[in-house]
């Protein structure tokens, strides 16, 4: 029988703690649940965020064998307390409070400098774009609006011969997309750029790959407060959301390569992108990992319409 919160709180001030990091973990997922804290920064349940921060604190992996079994010091004891104070008082995202989050198999240090990875993105870039890229190699790829880096690493790894550009508006964010870039040894294939979404950037590209901002403006007030800790210039983007996507589709098309690819992610915005470009034969994958509002478009059907 697991003990109960009370046991807990009071193993915490009565000298050597008896806790286990399953106890912790169990104790601070129902802290969570009543809470009412909102997931959808890198879990999607009360267990899971619980067992993020329970084991950062305790310095464990969740694969670690045995990890459930270890005893809290009275330091992890204080730590875990901490962490849970920030995340539930603060509403910070769990992400921010350790510093990492995960991208498609891959660490990433965040803070609030960037958007939190959580982009379905990475399930397209895992299965190659396909069916819906034109088979063979990956040379040119640009990203557009790269925060952590997340996507573009991702996407250099995948694809070991490519050559990455990647944009963002923000010195703060690139900062952090430079420190993940050297984490993952790609200083030779992926180049920073500061520029304001296509303005400047020159080349031709077989992938361009785009999560800009598609919050509309007023909305983003009334986001769950764990967002407010993410960098408005990562969420706004003008009063429908679609002000980035609308420049990003005009400039786009002289970027691409002759049988290039744009896949522009709009999430939850994708019926109104549609209203917006009925010229446009968006495809729209689906997810297994979840996620959704990714449009593709061949550099042949943006031409079409032009
Ligand atoms: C939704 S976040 C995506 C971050 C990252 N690619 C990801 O998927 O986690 C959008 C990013 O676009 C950047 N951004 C916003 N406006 C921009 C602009 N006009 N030009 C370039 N980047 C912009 C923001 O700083 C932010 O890093």
């Amino acid at each position: 029988m697991p003990p109960a919160a009370s046991e807990i709180h009071s193993m915490q001030s009565e000298g050597p703690a008896p806790v286990s990091v399953a106890d912790s973990i169990r104790h601070w997922a129902d802290q969570l649940e009543q809470a009412g804290v909102y997931f959808g920064h890198g879990t999607d349940n009360a267990w899971d965020e619980a067992a993020t921060l329970v084991l950062s604190a305790a310095g464990l992996d969740h694969d670690t064998p045995g990890a459930g079994d270890v005893r809290l010091t009275q330091a992890q004891l204080a730590q875990i307390q901490a962490y849970f104070g920030r995340r539930i008082g603060e509403r910070e995202p769990a992400a921010y409070i350790i510093g990492e989050a995960w991208f498609a198999g891959l660490r990433m240090n965040v803070d609030p400098r960037v958007l939190i990875p959580r982009s379905p993105f990475a399930e397209l870039i895992l299965t190659d774009f396909m069916p819906w890229r034109t088979a063979g190699p990956v040379r040119r790829i640009l990203e557009i609006g790269t925060g952590s880096g997340c996507i573009a690493i991702a996407a250099a790894l995948q694809w070991p011969e490519s050559q990455v550009v990647a944009t963002d508006i923000s010195a703060a964010a690139l900062q952090v997309a430079q420190a993940n870039r050297l984490a993952h040894g790609l200083e030779d294939r992926l180049g920073f750029v500061q520029a304001d979404l296509l303005d400047g950037i020159s080349g031709h590209y077989d992938l361009i790959i785009t999560n800009p901002p598609y919050v509309p403006a007023a909305q983003v007030q009334d986001l769950p407060a764990e967002y407010l800790h993410e960098p408005g210039l990562g969420l706004a983007s003008g009063p429908d959301g679609l002000a980035s996507a609308r420049r990003i589709l005009q400039d786009a098309p002289a970027l691409l390569a002759p049988d290039g690819l744009l896949a522009l992610e709009v999430g939850v915005g994708w019926p109104a992108l549609e209203a917006a470009f009925p010229q446009l034969p968006f495809l729209w994958p689906e997810f297994e990992a979840g996620g959704e509002g990714i449009a593709l478009l061949t550099a042949a059907d943006l031409a079409a319409a032009q």
